[in-house]
């Protein structure tokens, strides 16, 4: 076999944490001397980081892998990374024998020792969580950010809640908190190189625990937000478990804490929340609500829905569908329950023929596209801080973000565009159900 070149083409399926995970991998394959490339058929190395929280992601992943089928025998190699190389393990070997390497995410640490195997030519690498001994966190000392203003930090990687229709703690191992001291020289670092919006990782964020017994995780949020450059401090995903009336203190106190919550609520009844295995129920995470709404900021809230779990009535249905006035999310994003393998649920009877599942997802959208049609109703004439993401050349706009997370796009007086990156004031002139649209009013 002729030997790999070192140059590698990666594609990332999957969360923001799947994102992240992929710019460090990079970040590892460059420090060991490999050359990234845009297109897979001038690569040697071909990783493919993927996502397995729906059937759906898993199907797209074994379709992708037989389309590298095509690629064999041009001296190329292949690894499978992320959420569906854990899940499956060495049977990815069996399905697609022309892959050499399998790793999940918590063995990402041991991916130069992987790659030099790799380069001895052996074939069948794997990098498996056991479930067991991985309590380290991946070191992000070599990190290839692919946005020079916005970046994110992992600050919790793993999940120990177990809901039971969920891969993740099977797919990401075992709950562990980095130390805040490691994650406040990452933020320094990256305060000092011009990021100014950092966003904080976690599949449960706010389950953050500091190893060295030093911060909450709302005094994380605050002490990035005090660092000197840092405009943005992003957080997701909260869980409503360990949500606490302190990070909503410290949202009302800082400006540079995001004024946006993504709780995800999963389902609206509490006989479902219970067979998901939640550990809460609607009373609970309405409580939670109301402190976020209790704040002097407009703090933005957004949910996951999962529609049709198992044993899901009508009525339950029904129970979802008020949590959209109760709480007035400023966005939804809903899902009809998968049945994913190894997971308690699967014990479950699907009970929710497939027709009912998609009307109910269905309904739910549209009845949520009105509320949002109306909610964000509420900006116009405001005056809002936008960052600047791109320009629409076509349509003569630049396009940006809110501190809420909302799309802005904006015209501005000047001749020359805004740089990417930049911020400046914005006032509304009209609302979406999605985004906002409006005029530059001054530099921020
Ligand atoms: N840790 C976060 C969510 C992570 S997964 C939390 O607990 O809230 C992202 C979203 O995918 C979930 O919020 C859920 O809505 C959806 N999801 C997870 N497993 C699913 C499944 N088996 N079927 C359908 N949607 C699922
Ligand atoms: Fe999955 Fe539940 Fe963990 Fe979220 S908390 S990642 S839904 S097991
Ligand atoms: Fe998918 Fe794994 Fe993220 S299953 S959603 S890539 S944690």
């Amino acid at each position: 076999m002729s030997a790999p070149s070192k140059t590698f083409y990666i594609e990332t399926f999957g969360c923001q944490m799947n994102a992240h995970d992929s710019e460090k991998v990079i970040g590892t394959l460059e420090h060991e001397g490999y050359t990234r490339v845009e297109d897979e058929e001038a690569a040697g190395l071909i990783l493919y980081n993927t996502c397995s929280i729906r059937d759906k992601a898993e199907q797209k992943v074994f379709h992708r892998l037989n389309e590298y089928k095509r690629m064999q025998g041009e001296g190329k190699q292949f690894a499978v990374l992320g959420c569906v190389a854990q899940q499956e393990g060495n049977k990815i070997f069996e399905r697609a024998p022309y892959v050499s390497l399998v790793s999940g995410s918590a063995s990402y640490r041991n991916l130069p020792a992987m790659l030099d195997r790799l380069e001895q030519g052996e074939t069948r690498i794997t990098g498996l969580d056991d479930h067991r001994t991985q309590d380290e966190t991946f070191d992000t000392e070599f990190t290839t950010r692919s946005n020079p203003h916005r970046g994110y930090i992992t600050i919790i990687e793993g999940c120990d809640k177990f809901c039971s229709y969920c891969v993740v703690p099977y797919t990401r191992g075992k709950e562990r908190s980095r130390a805040s001291d490691s994650i406040m020289t990452e933020a320094q670092r990256m305060a000092a190189q011009g990021y100014t919006d950092i966003q904080l990782l976690g599949q449960n964020v706010n389950s953050y625990r500091d190893p060295l017994g030093k911060q909450t995780f709302a005094q994380v949020l605050r002490s990035i937000g005090q660092l000197s450059g840092v405009r943005r401090v992003r957080f997701t995903t909260s869980h409503p478990r360990d949500f606490t009336p302190d990070i909503v203190q410290v949202i009302d106190e800082l400006p540079t804490v995001c004024d946006h919550v993504h709780l995800p609520v999963q389902s609206g009844s509490s006989a479902v929340l219970k067979a998901m295995q939640r550990e809460y129920t609607r009373e609970w995470y309405l409580e939670r609500i109301a402190w976020i709404k209790s704040a002097k900021r407009d703090i933005s809230m957004t949910t996951d829905i999962i529609v049709g779990f198992p044993g899901e009535t009508e009525d339950d249905f029904e129970q979802t569908m008020t949590m959209l006035d109760e709480v007035g999310y400023d966005a939804v994003y809903a899902f009809q329950y998968s049945q994913r393998p190894n997971t308690p649920a699967v014990g479950m009877p699907d009970t929710v023929p497939d027709e009912v599942k998609s009307a109910r997802l269905q309904r739910l959208m549209d009845a949520q596209r009105e509320r949002q049609r109306l909610s964000y109703e509420r900006h116009l004439g405001q005056v809002m801080d936008v960052m600047v993401e791109g320009y629409n050349r076509q349509r003569g706009q630049v396009t940006g973000r809110s501190s809420q997370n909302k799309t802005v796009n904006f015209t501005t007086a000047q001749p020359i565009l805004p740089a990417l990156g930049s911020y400046l004031n914005v006032r509304v002139t009209r609302t979406f159900p999605n985004s906002l649209v409006g005029e530059a009013v001054q530099a921020g």
